[in-house]
C-alpha cells in the first residue's frame, strides 16, 4: 500500500504578535495529501494565526513549518503559487477595481497568456456562481458575494493546497450549498478554519480543536463532532443533527452519518 504523502509538517510552532499576544503555544501537526482538515475552536483560539503560517504571511522564529517538502520561510514565492489562502475578511483579499482583475491577478502574475488568463477567470467565477459579475467593483458588493469572489481569486491559481478561513461566514444558504459541493468536488488538500460545524461534517475527514493557542484534540470528524463533552469543554456545541439524534436516542451521543439516517429511517425512528 502506498503511504499518503505528508504535505504539511509543523513542529513546535510558537507565535507571538508584535504587541506581545501569544497566539500559538507549541503546535505540532501533520497533514497528508488529499486530506480535508477542519480547524475549529472559539474566537481567538489561534486558527487564523496558524493558517497564515502555511504560506508565510506570518513567520515565527520558534518552530518549523514545512509545506510540500519546503521550508516555508525559505521558499515563499514557490509556496505562494501552490498554496492558496482565502482570508477571513474579503477586504484583505480584494484590492483591484473589478472582479475580473482580482481573479486574474494570480494567473497574470504566473505569466499565463491572455487567453489562458480569461479561461481561468471564467472557470473560477463559474465555480463560485459569480459568472456575469466580471465588470463589477468588488468594494460595491455584498459580503457574501465578496467572499465568493475571494474564493475565485484563489481557485484561478489552481493551488495544490487550498486554505480557507471561515469560508461560509455571511454566505447565503444557496451559495453555501454550492460551496460545499465545490469543496467536495475539489480533489486537493483542503484546510479550513470555521465555526460552521455542519460544513465540517459535510466536507472534512479530520477535525482539529484549537484552544488557547494549542491543539486540544485531533481526530476523525465523526469522532470529534459527536464527542459532546470534548466540544463543550472547549466552548463548542455539537452540530444540530448530532444533538437532535442524541435526544431522540436518549443517549449521550451516537456516531451517525446522514446517509445512514436517510437509508434506514426506521432505525432512527423518523
Ligand atoms: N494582528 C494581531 N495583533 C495582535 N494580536 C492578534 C492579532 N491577530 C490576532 N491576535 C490575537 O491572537 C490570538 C489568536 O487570534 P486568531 O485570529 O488566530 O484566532 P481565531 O481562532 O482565528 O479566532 P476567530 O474565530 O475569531 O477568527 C487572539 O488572542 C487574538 O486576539
Ligand atoms: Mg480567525
Amino acid at each position: 500500500m502506498e503511504l499518503a504523502k505528508k504535505v504539511v509538517t509543523i513542529k513546535n510552532l510558537e507565535y507571538e504578535y508584535p504587541d506581545g499576544t501569544s497566539a500559538l503555544k507549541g503546535i505540532n501537526l501533520d497533514i497528508f495529501e488529499g486530506e480535508s482538515v477542519a480547524l475549529i475552536g472559539l474566537n481567538g483560539a489561534g486558527k487564523s494565526t496558524l493558517l497564515l503560517h502555511l504560506n508565510g504571511i506570518l513567520q515565527s522564529d520558534e518552530g518549523d513549518v514545512e509545506v510540500l517538502g519546503m521550508k516555508v520561510a525559505e521558499n515563499i514565492r514557490e509556496i505562494r503559487g501552490k498554496v492558496g489562502v482565502v482570508f477571513q475578511d474579503p477586504d484583505d483579499q480584494l484590492f483591484m477595481p473589478t472582479v475580473f482583475d482580482d481573479v486574474a491577478f494570480g494567473p497574470i502574475n504566473m505569466g499565463f497568456s491572455e487567453e489562458k488568463v480569461k479561461e481561468k477567470v471564467r472557470m473560477a467565477l463559474e465555480r463560485v456562481n459569480m459568472s456575469g459579475h466580471e465588470k463589477r467593483a468588488p468594494h460595491h458588493m455584498s459580503l457574501g458575494e465578496k467572499k465568493r469572489v475571494s474564493i475565485a481569486t484563489v481557485l484561478s491559481m489552481e493551488p495544490e493546497i487550498l486554505i480557507l478561513d471561515e469560508p461560509t461566514s455571511n454566505v447565503d444558504p444557496r451559495a453555501r450549498r454550492n460551496l460545499i459541493e465545490l469543496l467536495n468536488g475539489l480533489d486537493i488538500t483542503k484546510i479550513m478554519a470555521t465555526h460552521d460545524l455542519e460544513l465540517v461534517s459535510e466536507t472534512c475527514d479530520r477535525a482539529i480543536v484549537m484552544f488557547e493557542g494549542k491543539i486540544a484534540a485531533n481526530g476523525d470528524v465523526e469522532e470529534v463532532l459527536t464527542d459532546s463533552k470534548l466540544l463543550e469543554s472547549h466552548g463548542l456545541e455539537a452540530p444540530v443533527l448530532v444533538r437532535l439524534f442524541r435526544d431522540v436516542m436518549n443517549r449521550e451521543y451516537i456516531p451517525i452519518r446522514l446517509e445512514d439516517v436517510i437509508e434506514k429511517p426506521n432505525k432512527y425512528k423518523i
